[in-house]
């Protein structure tokens, strides 16, 4: 559709690493991608390292992201963190609705679209995440599913708001499973998104919307995915827990 946007890779850390330990993950990937260009690097701890990874990334070009957040500024929510919280810990940008939140914990896709509203409404550039169970891609309902995530998920954004989101393609039985989606199979659905926010958006829209691919990338695998046309950069789970998996995923984006 158009030429290739700036890539853009994130280590989502899921429920690992405590502090220290972040700490140290942070400070090796720092010193290997402190002041690295051609790719934007986010890295996603849990909550509680949030302030450790924010440190040992000071200075750098590296961007500090949480795992999810709540709709609501403040209040009785127990358990839940504001959009201001994580402003406030050190976050540029925020994921939401990866499938372990929908799988596990209740996520649908209005949830998603309010999440969504409150990270863009206090600046955090969100990282929003869709794909397909195996099911529904053995049944030949992969685009069906994808359509009604993002047409609900992304519900009344305008153009501007649209054009401030990265989205993950992460097929739910490519994560963690070692079962990677092929180039392909990656791309054809990457196209398919891209072809969705331009009949939301607009082509110009569409064409500078960063989409991601997530589930079972590594160094031996992320360059082929990275090469096709529409996808911009990867999240990446249980790789990015390593720093030279995670280095070498990074700079298989350029
Ligand atoms: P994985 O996870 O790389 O361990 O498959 C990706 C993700 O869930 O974001």
């Amino acid at each position: 559709m158009s030429k290739k946007r700036r890539p853009i890779v994130a280590g989502n850390w899921k429920m690992n690493k405590t502090s220290g330990e972040a700490l140290a993950l942070a400070g090796e990937i720092a010193r290997a991608l402190g002041d690295f260009e051609p790719v934007d690097v986010v890295l996603c701890p849990p909550f509680t390292a949030l302030h450790a990874v924010s440190r040992a990334i000071g200075g750098t070009r590296i961007a500090l992201g949480a795992q999810n957040l709540h709709w609501e500024k403040a209040g009785a929510f127990t358990g839940e963190i504001a959009a201001a919280q994580l402003l406030d810990a050190g976050c540029a940008h925020v994921i939401i609705g990866h499938s372990e939140r929908r799988q596990f914990f209740g996520e649908t896709d209005e949830t998603v679209s309010r999440r969504l509203g409150a990270a863009l409404a206090a600046g955090l550039a969100p990282i929003v995440c869709v794909g397909e169970t195996l099911d529904q891609r053995k049944n030949g309902r992969t685009e069906a599913v994808i359509r009604e995530q993002v047409q609900k998920g992304l519900a009344g954004l305008d153009a501007e708001a649209l054009g401030r989101l990265v989205i993950a393609y992460e097929p739910v039985w490519a994560i963690g499973t070692g079962m990677t989606a092929t180039p392909d199979q990656a791309q054809d659905t990457h196209a398919f998104i891209r072809g969705l926010l331009k009949s939301m958006a607009g082509e110009a829209v569409a064409g500078a919307v960063r989409i991601q691919y997530g589930g079972s990338v590594k160094p031996a695998n992320a360059k082929e995915l990275f090469g096709r046309p529409d996808i911009d950069g990867g999240l990446i789970g249980g790789a990015s827990l390593d720093a030279a998996s995670f280095v070498a995923i990074v700079k298989a984006a350029v």
